[in-house]
């Protein structure tokens, strides 16, 4: 495979992608903050089935991480995620510094209502502020015709797919499933904190999940499902547990038995926070 491009500014972006299009080619989009790893592969494949070239963008958007958060220990391995983009056949990689996003005087901020109240917000209130607006940015810059959001954050795919139907973005926005290990654990980047114990402990994420969704689906009373759901977590080895939630598929309201719904939890494993979700199969 060749190596991507590898772009750090807008201008030489745009270029590029305009070159493409005037060649007649579709371009589809992976918004990434880097470490890359198996899920943001999947991404990667996905985007070259629905076009003719793909960009990748890696980018740690410091917007979305609060001051008391992991920005600064945020894994960065930008010669390694270029190897791993040429090996999945990504034609090109925007690597922008924090200057190019943010230039001096940047005073923009775009907030999204619907899917991102609640859940991750209540813990991290700035986060989807921070998401919405690099994302709107990346799209305004590298105007792809498709970009492609993993499950595994769910409210941000929710969230995203909310801010261009509210924007007008002509962006189509692809959900793709979420990559795991043998065990279920849900690839991330911060899985890279874990030592072995903690790996053990966060696979039993996913199957209390699963177990939790199977109970509301067989018609446990949800607030009995998600309270033992995460006590579960706590005798597992979780430290703390911000949330189970059950909450309607794509609106992310308040989940209404025999409709789409999607069970979502947050919990902190010592100093590292894993998030997931599953689908609640229909009844
Ligand atoms: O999911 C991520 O990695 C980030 O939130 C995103 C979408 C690249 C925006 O910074």
């Amino acid at each position: 495979m060749n190596a991507p491009i590898v772009v750090d500014s807008v201008t030489a972006l745009r270029t590029q992608v305009r070159d493409w299009r005037q060649a007649g080619l579709k371009v589809a989009m992976v918004p990434t903050m880097g470490a890359l790893h198996d899920g943001h592969i999947s991404l990667v494949r996905i985007a070259l089935e629905r076009a003719d070239r793909c960009v990748v963008s890696i980018f740690v958007n410091p917007a979305q991480f609060a001051p008391t958060e992991d920005l600064d220990k945020y894994p960065r391995q930008l010669a390694r995620d270029l190897d791993r983009l040429r090996d999945a056949g990504a034609h090109l990689a925007f690597t922008p510094g924090v200057n190019e996003i943010y230039p001096a005087g940047f005073a923009t901020k775009i907030s999204v209502g619907g899917p991102s109240h609640g859940l991750e917000t209540d813990f991290r209130p700035s986060f989807f502020d921070g998401v919405a607006t690099v994302v709107a940015k990346l799209f305004l810059q590298a105007a792809p015709d498709c970009a492609v959001f993993g499950e595994k954050d769910y409210q941000q795919l929710c969230v995203v797919r909310q801010l261009c139907r509210d924007l007008d973005l002509p962006v189509e926005i692809v959900g793709a499933p979420t990559v795991r290990d043998a065990h279920g654990l849900a690839m991330s980047s911060r899985n890279a904190y874990l030592g072995e114990a903690e790996l053990d402990i966060a696979r039993k994420l996913n199957v209390i999940l699963r177990r939790t969704a199977a109970a509301l689906a067989a018609g446990t009373d949800e607030a009995s499902a998600t309270d033992a759901a995460a006590k579960a977590l706590v005798s597992a080895g979780f430290r703390k547990v911000d949330y189970v939630a059950a909450r309607a598929s794509i609106t992310l309201e308040p989940w209404q038995r025999n409709r789409d719904g999607r069970l979502l939890a947050a919990a902190w494993l010592g100093t590292t926070r894993l998030i997931d979700n599953v689908e609640i199969p229909s009844a």
